[in-house]
């Protein structure tokens, strides 16, 4: 009856903590045989079309998960109305999806760690201007955020 939720992580760029979220979910949603909607989107538009950043690839690899596959878009309007949970990565993605949420939208907007106990309110840090060891730790948020979603969800 009630609709399965459909799940958009939205991040600054979609090249590196949102694919890796997407990633991540997908992973968990397959080894439990759930078929629930996951897409992920950026605030910006730089790098539309693009498939994820390396060193994200990278990682998401070392973690036997493949997002190759995944490109870049920009979040829109419409995205309040297609999806039930709308996940930002950070404070800022959060002020930037209110901005452009339409007055009344199916979706409800949160940060993604207001899903881990103890995370509440706590950012993803953006791990582009950082080294290997950031992409590890974007996975291990992720990837922990995920679980906990599918179980609270
Ligand atoms: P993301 O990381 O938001 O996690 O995909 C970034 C990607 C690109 C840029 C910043 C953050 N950038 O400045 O191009």
């Amino acid at each position: 009856m009630s609709a399965q939720p459909a799940i958009l992580f939205v991040c600054l760029g979609n090249i590196c903590r949102s694919p890796l979220a997407e990633g991540a979910l997908r992973a968990e949603l397959t080894a439990r045989g759930l078929g629930w909607s996951v897409d992920s989107a950026g605030t910006g538009d730089w790098h539309v079309g693009n498939p994820p950043d390396p060193r994200a690839i990278e990682e998401a690899t070392r973690r036997g998960v493949d997002i190759v596959g995944l490109r870049a878009r920009q979040v829109k309007s419409q995205d309040f109305d297609r999806f039930t949970h709308i996940f930002a990565l950070d404070e800022s993605n959060l002020a930037d999806l209110r901005r452009i949420a339409p007055p009344v939208a199916k979706a409800d907007l949160s940060l993604l760690l207001d899903m881990v106990p103890g995370h509440e309110g706590r950012s993803v840090a953006d791990p582009y201007f950082g080294d290997d060891s950031s992409f590890a730790r974007t996975w291990d948020e992720v990837s922990l955020a995920a679980r906990m979603l599918i179980e609270r969800l």
